[in-house]
C-alpha cells in the first residue's frame, strides 16, 4: 500500500515571523493525522532552518522549494542541496514556476536531482504540460520527456527516494484543477512509465497530483487509484483549508 503524501508549497508567501507561527499552528492542527500519511511543507529558503526546529520532533517534514546542482562554490544567491543535508527531508525539483520563469532545463533539473540524491534528501520531481500542449494533444510526450530527461543516470535503487509530482500547468492556480478522472488517467501513464523505468519498484512510487486542490475537490481527487496525495499551492496558505485537505487524505480507504 503507498501511504498518502500531502505537500504545502508555500512558494514566495509569508515573512519569516508570520512563516513561523504558522508552523507552529500547523504543528497543532495536523499532527493527528500523522499516523495516517506523511505530511510535508515547503517554506521559502529563508524561514527553512527555524521552521525544520519548531517542527522537530513532530512528525511533520520540511523540504525546500530549490536547490543548486552544486555542492558548494561561487554561485551567489544559491543554496546547496548540501546545506540541507541531514535536517531538510525533502527536495522539490523541477516545479513549472521554475521551469517557466526561471529556465531550468530538462538537463539542469536530472543535475539537480542527481545532487539531491547524492545528499541523502528525497526528491519531488514536479511535471506536467502546459496549456498550449494540452490543447495540441502533447500531454503524453511532454510527460515522457520530462520524466526520461530528469531521471537520466539515476539508480533504480533510488525510486523509494522519489515521489512524483504530476502538476498540469493550466491547473496551477487557475481555480480550475484538472477533473480527477482526467488527472488519474495521466498519472496512470507515469506509473506505467515508472514501472517502465524502476520495474516492480516504480509499483510502489508515490505519485501526487497537483493544481488547484481545494478541501472541495481533495476527497475526489484522492479517491483515484492512482492519486497518492498532493502537492498544494494557494490552499496550503491557510490553516484550515490546509487541514481539510489533509484530512481528506487520511479518510481515503486504501486497498492493502
Ligand atoms: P495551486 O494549488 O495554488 O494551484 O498551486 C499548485 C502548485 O503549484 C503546487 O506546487
Amino acid at each position: 500500500m503507498r501511504r498518502p503524501l500531502i505537500a504545502g508549497n508555500w512558494k514566495m508567501h509569508f515573512t519569516v515571523p508570520e512563516g513561523l507561527e504558522y508552523a507552529l499552528r500547523l504543528r497543532h492542527a495536523l499532527e493527528p493525522f500523522a499516523d495516517r500519511e506523511d505530511i510535508v511543507v515547503l517554506p521559502p529558503s529563508l524561514m527553512l532552518w527555524e521552521i525544520a526546529n519548531v517542527l522537530r520532533g513532530c512528525p511533520l517534514e520540511v523540504g525546500a522549494q530549490n536547490a543548486s546542482w552544486e555542492d558548494q562554490g561561487p554561485f551567489t544567491g544559491e543554496i546547496a542541496p548540501k546545506m540541507l543535508a541531514g535536517w531538510c527531508h525533502y527536495l522539490l525539483i523541477g516545479h513549472s514556476e521554475r521551469r517557466q520563469l526561471f529556465n531550468e532545463t530538462d538537463e539542469q533539473l536530472n543535475r539537480k536531482v542527481q545532487a539531491a540524491f547524492r545528499n541523502g534528501l528525497k526528491v519531488v520531481l514536479a511535471l506536467g504540460e502546459t496549456l498550449e500542449e494540452h490543447e495540441l494533444g502533447r500531454t503524453q510526450e511532454v510527460i515522457t520527456r520530462q520524466l526520461s530527461a530528469a531521471l537520466y543516470d539515476i539508480d533504480v535503487k533510488r525510486a523509494a527516494d522519489l515521489t512524483i509530482a504530476y502538476e498540469p500547468v493550466w491547473a496551477i492556480g487557475t481555480g480550475r484543477a484538472a477533473t480527477p478522472e482526467y488527472a488519474n488517467e495521466t498519472m496512470g501513464l507515469i506509473r506505467r512509465l515508472l514501472v517502465g523505468r524502476f520495474e516492480q519498484l516504480g509499483t510502489d512510487m508515490r505519485i501526487l497530483y497537483g493544481g488547484s486542490v481545494t478541501p472541495a475537490n481533495a476527497r475526489s481527487l484522492m479517491d483515484q487509484p492512482e492519486i497518492d496525495g498532493a502537492l498544494v499551492g494557494g490552499a496550503s496558505l491557510k490553516q484550515t483549508d490546509f487541514t481539510e485537505i489533509v484530512r481528506a487524505a487520511a479518510e481515503v480507504d486504501r486497498p492493502a
